[in-house]
């Protein structure tokens, strides 16, 4: 198992001493002065858990790290997952067997988007009232209807062929936002980034004045890339590190979309997320 505990998240103390302190099961820590040798026990009161790559989980990590909470990101192989679920100590239902799985405290949540959003609440990155709140979440639903097209355009290709492979990142980055392809029933990448760009301000923030959820949710779909997923493997053949298939062809796509990208550099370039991208290291999806 690998638990990736960087310093930075243990950096905000008195942050790290409300967290212990309004968790019901850090009690013990609750009473101590702010020397970390008081505390010695103290286990993060977020725990999450997920295999070893970004997937269904890096959005709430982002949101973790964004606003430098701190948090036990628990990263399981296979082997340690089937291993978890042979000997039944970790009740996985709450997400149905499955991974990501939240442990906020004893309070235990599945389903990736529920995870996010939930943090969102709690981390205070969900909007300042509920038409925030609320354009937050709607932006979040227009970003995961840009990732169900992708993934259905690639469903019309045979992704197991390169050439059939290329042809599909082709189309999602080269068609313009109108007029829509004939016979197609989704649109691809223009067309969804040409809306977002008349909804997002020129700020570096998709909504208010500071990092919120769809930021998050932005800078995950349109700006991830690992340069260490190889084209080679598996994973990496559908992905070459990036979502869309093509880093450099979705980079240069986002310059027509200046507002978006400015969204993407600015969660990016945050005193968090800074640190926690330059620690991340080598993975492989
Ligand atoms: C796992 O443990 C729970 C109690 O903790 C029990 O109700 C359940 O039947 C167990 N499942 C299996 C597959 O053993
Ligand atoms: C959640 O965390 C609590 C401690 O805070 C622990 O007692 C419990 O077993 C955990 N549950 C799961 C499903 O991991």
């Amino acid at each position: 198992m690998r638990i990736l505990c960087l310093p930075l998240v243990f950096l905000l103390l008195s942050e790290l001493l409300f967290v212990a302190a309004s968790s019901p099961t850090d009690a013990s820590c609750s009473s101590t002065s702010s020397s970390d040798d008081t505390c010695s026990s103290f286990v993060p009161s977020y725990s999450l858990t997920y295999f070893d790559g970004r997937g269904l989980a890096e959005v709430a990590r982002t949101l973790f790290y964004t606003t430098n909470t701190p948090f036990t990101d628990i990263r399981l192989s296979n082997a340690e997952f089937r291993e978890l679920k042979r000997k039944n100590v970790t009740d996985l239902s709450a997400n149905l067997g499955r991974l990501p799985l939240l442990n906020h405290s004893g309070f235990v949540l599945g389903q990736s988007a529920s995870i996010n959003r939930y943090l969102a609440h709690q981390l205070s990155i969900f909007g300042s009232n509920p038409s925030e709140t609320a354009l937050i979440d709607s932006i979040v639903e227009h970003i995961l209807d840009m990732k169900a097209a992708y993934k259905s355009l690639l469903s019309e290709y045979d992704t197991e062929s390169d050439t059939e492979f290329h042809k599909a990142v082709e189309e999602w980055h080269s068609t313009p936002p109108s007029p829509l392809l004939p016979k197609k029933k989704n649109r691809q990448l223009r067309w969804y980034l040409s809306f977002l760009e008349k909804i997002i301000p020129p700020t570096g923030y998709s909504v208010g004045t500071s990092p919120s959820l769809s930021d998050a949710y932005i800078f995950n779909l349109l700006f991830e890339f690992s340069p260490s997923v190889s084209y080679d493997t598996e994973r990496g053949r559908m992905s070459a590190g990036h979502y869309f298939g093509n880093y450099q062809k979705t980079m240069n796509v986002l310059e027509e979309f200046p507002n978006v990208k400015k969204v993407c550099i600015t969660f990016r370039d945050g005193e968090g997320m800074k640190r926690y991208l330059d620690n991340r290291g080598e993975i492989d999806w």
